[in-house]
């Protein structure tokens, strides 16, 4: 075996490992709050304190300290080597472990592959649609919804005929290409082996990805059996969390505002109808990961809901999760559809025209306020402390910022007090002049002591390496010392994969200088109670203070190199009354 194994290997490896199957085959685990735990297979204890992280892909030990990610877990269980270790892991997850110039495939290759194979598994069912013999009833069937042949045509429907074995027929040559398509998610094996079509007599949805590439299928029968739709399973390519279906006509342009719809047939329906910006989710609730990439491509989103009791739940999920993500002018809009309607029967019974009318979208801090009030008696000041305890988690979640400072104020107006009273009851305080207040974060020392940033900004990273989003620019921090080029390198790293895990980053520094350290600052502390919130925050306060540290030093290396008497007299004063942290240095 010659070459080094890719970088990119590993990270594909690790991102098709979950670390707690991974242990649990050798060292059996219990859930404990968001972790798992386990007697320590590395030292004799009597109650455990091996715990490992799904989050992180890491595990952990109270006791004994050993840690590491699943690939060291393997090392140091297993007496195994890097190599060995990975090499296992990769037969675990169906993978062969390429080498550098070694001619083997790439990882890349790897994952194209099945997105080759699923656009000629696309070509496939659009054939079946215009050429099997049984292909009229599933015309029959998109006639029946008003889908016209463009909008077929436009989605890439097809048809996925009767029977078993039609796609292992026509693709399925061999034992090797059978085993592709059921990893890519067409085939089921039986139990007595060999495979059979997943998908039979439905309409099929190709799903592709937001660069484009055949990732999965949405299947749709033609009458009223069950299950209704067919999702292709999750597959190294296909990620039902992550994918928005109709996203990847839209590539390359910024609408001024997305619909987000729930179905299949509703995307379909508006597109028909000249509406164009319209995804649908895969019949999940609407993830964070959705609306990061939808907010990547546009400041205002629309949720379109069904005006029924499901509708109104699913709007809710989708603003609490939308909250945290309203900073830089992003905005969220609902839209409330009648009762017994979605947005394919009602554009086709209305037109367009509700769809475009923004007077009908209903702003999320509407929205907001307007759930909070349901119930409350706003006569008695019983009813109105109701709705101030109820916002506060709501107004907490949401970043700093006018949205928020124009909520307190309604808030306030509804529970006839003033902004300053409800100010102090968010468990964010708000920015206040030029100095930028922020909680003193749960592990931080109080006011006067001094600690260095650094490992704490990397530690919440390697907690949840999506907080590195946050930073927009990493160049100041390569004019610094070491350690803060190390974090520009760390936050660069986390820019060009947005579900890293800890793991990951880990395994990329292997053999480093950093190594030890970044396993050390892994370690799984007792942080379960801290929500997402508490993590951006805590993270922005602590990038925040990092600065502030960098422009004292810049100061105190400026006040060197002068003699005191060549200071002017405000400066000399400045020396004695230092400035807040916060305001500019000139
Ligand atoms: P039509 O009934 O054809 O109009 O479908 P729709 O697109 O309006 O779907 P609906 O609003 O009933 O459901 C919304 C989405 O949830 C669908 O597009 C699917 O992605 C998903 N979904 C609905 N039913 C099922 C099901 O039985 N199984 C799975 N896996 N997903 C479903
Ligand atoms: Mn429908």
């Amino acid at each position: 075996m010659s070459g080094r194994i890719p970088q990119s290997f590993i990270e594909d490896l690790l991102a098709r490992t979950d670390i707690v199957d991974v242990i649990d085959t050798h060292v059996p685990l219990r859930k404990s709050g968001k972790n798992w735990q386990a007697l320590c297979p590395f030292h004799d204890e009597k109650s455990p304190s091996f715990s490992v992280s799904q989050d992180k892909q890491f595990y952990h030990c109270f006791g004994c300290g050993a840690n590491g990610t699943a690939i060291s877990f393997l090392m140091d269980y297993n007496n195994m080597g890097f190599v060995e270790a990975v090499e296992s892991l990769a037969a675990r997850a169906g993978m062969d472990v390429p080498r550098e110039g070694g001619g083997t495939v790439r990882s890349e290759t790897n994952l194209s592959e099945y997105h080759e194979l699923l656009e000629l598994v696309i070509d496939y069912y659009r054939c079946q649609l215009k050429e099997h013999p049984q292909a009229a009833r599933a015309v029959e069937y998109l006639k029946s919804r008003g889908i016209t042949g463009d909008a077929a045509a436009k989605f890439e429907l097809g048809y996925a005929p009767p029977g078993w074995d039609n796609l292992i027929s026509a693709m399925g040559g061999s034992d090797a290409a059978q085993q592709r398509l059921a990893k890519a998610g067409m085939l089921i094996q039986r139990d007595s082996g060999g495979y059979y079509d997943r998908f039979r007599d439905r309409i099929m949805y190709p799903i592709r990805d937001h660069r484009g590439r055949a990732v999965g299928f949405g299947g749709r029968v033609m009458d009223d059996s069950t299950p209704k739709y067919l999702n292709s399973p999750e597959t190294p390519i296909f990620h039902k969390g992550k994918e928005l279906y109709g996203l990847h006509q839209l590539r390359g342009t910024s609408p001024a505002r997305l619909f987000v719809v729930e179905g299949y047939m509703d995307a379909l329906a508006l597109a028909q109808f000249g509406i164009s910006g319209v995804v649908a989710t895969l019949g999940t609730a609407a993830t964070r990961d959705h609306m990061e990439r939808l907010f990547r491509m546009t400041a205002r989103v629309i949720f379109c809901f069904d005006g029924d009791e499901a509708g109104r739940r699913a709007g809710w999920r989708a603003l609490e999760t939308a909250l945290p993500l309203l900073r830089d002018g992003r905005q969220v809009y609902f839209l409330f559809l009648p009762e017994e309607e979605d947005p394919d029967t009602y554009v086709r019974r209305h037109g367009p025209e509700t769809f475009e009318d923004e007077q009908r979208y209903v702003p999320l801090s509407d929205h907001l306020l307007n759930t909070l009030k349901e119930g409350t008696d706003l006569n008695t000041r019983e009813g109105r402390a109701q709705l101030i305890d109820r916002a506060m988690p709501h107004l907490g979640a949401l970043p700093t910022g006018a949205l928020r400072q124009l909520l307190i104020q309604d808030l306030a107006r509804l529970a006839r007090t003033e902004p300053e009273q409800i100010d102090p009851l968010i468990q964010r305080p708000a920015a206040r002049g030029t100095q930028k207040l922020r909680p003193r974060p749960r592990h931080m020392p109080a006011r006067g002591e001094t600690m260095p940033m650094l490992p704490q900004i990397i530690r919440l990273l390697l907690r949840r390496p999506s907080l590195g989003q946050l930073v927009e620019d990493t160049k100041p921090l390569r004019t610094g010392p070491p350690g803060e080029v190390f974090l520009a390198d760390l936050l660069d790293f986390i820019h060009s994969r947005p579900h890293i895990t800890c793991a990951a980053i880990l395994e990329n520094w292997r053999g480093s200088a950093f190594e030890a350290r970044l396993r050390e600052l892994s370690g799984t502390q007792d942080d379960s109670d801290m929500d997402a919130l508490d993590l951006e925050r805590e993270f922005m306060g602590a990038m925040e203070r990092l600065q502030a540290q960098r422009s004292r030093k810049e100061r105190q290396d400026w006040l060197q190199g002068k003699r005191l008497e060549d200071l002017s007299a405000d400066q000399r004063a400045g020396l004695r009354n230092p400035r807040p942290v916060g305001e500019s240095d000139r």
